[in-house]
């Protein structure tokens, strides 16, 4: 385990490390941000945004929370979305899941959990909305994985459903959604390949919010 005060240490040497290869490295840093990318995801320890994305500081925008949820009242995600987009002109916004997700346990088991009742019931509406696939699933295991990403998918559809991003990509074609599950038994980045054009083209009879037919 790292101590407290070897945190300061750390920073000393990644401060030295990157002004080695680049002196200039916190003058740029300082200046403003533009990166591509809004990166939603859990808040595991276990789960690192820009490390297994190889990316830098300035690269991606970052919000996470317990089971990486788009909840459209969560004030928090939907400014992190609004200013992602508006201000910072983000081209993807990727929702990232992973397997043995706490959140999403937690979710499944017959309990009380106070002030996470209200946000696990994301969670529990996503079982709701795929019971009948979720259910035909024998094995626990295997029925867990499936709802962590069936989690994400539901995300996305979240995300989709936001004005902010109908009219983003009605104006530029950006940004673009996707669905993500990192396997935290591999370190692999599975992409769930959710079909982003089609949700959003279904989804507009009920939540489109752009003023065009
Ligand atoms: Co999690």
């Amino acid at each position: 385990m790292t101590s407290y005060e070897e945190l300061f240490e750390n920073n000393k040497k990644w401060i030295q490390k990157k002004t080695g290869t680049d002196a200039d490295f916190f003058k740029e840093l300082a200046g403003n941000q533009n990166p591509d990318y809004l990166y939603i995801g859990c808040s595991d320890s276990r789960v690192t945004a820009e490390e297994m994305m190889g990316l830098g500081p300035g690269e991606a925008f970052v919000h996470r929370n317990i089971a990486n949820l788009v909840n459209n009242v969560d004030l928090n995600v939907m400014s992190v979305i609004n200013y992602a987009i508006k201000n910072l002109g983000v081209k993807h916004i990727i929702v990232c899941g992973h397997y043995n997700c706490g959140g999403v346990k937690a979710a499944l088991q017959p309990k009380d959990m106070g002030i996470l009742n209200p946000w696990l019931r994301g969670i529990r509406d996503v079982y709701r909305l795929h019971q009948a696939e979720l259910n035909a699933i024998t094995d626990e295991h295997k029925r867990y994985d499936r709802l962590v990403e069936l989690n994400v998918y539901e995300q996305c559809v979240n995300v989709i459903k936001t004005a902010v991003l109908q009219l983003a990509y009605m104006r530029s074609g950006y940004p673009i959604v996707h669905g993500w599950v990192f396997d935290i038994r591999s370190g692999r980045i599975v992409d769930l390949n959710i079909d982003f054009e089609n949700i959003l083209k279904n989804i507009k009879d009920i939540y489109n919010l752009t003023g065009e037919q």
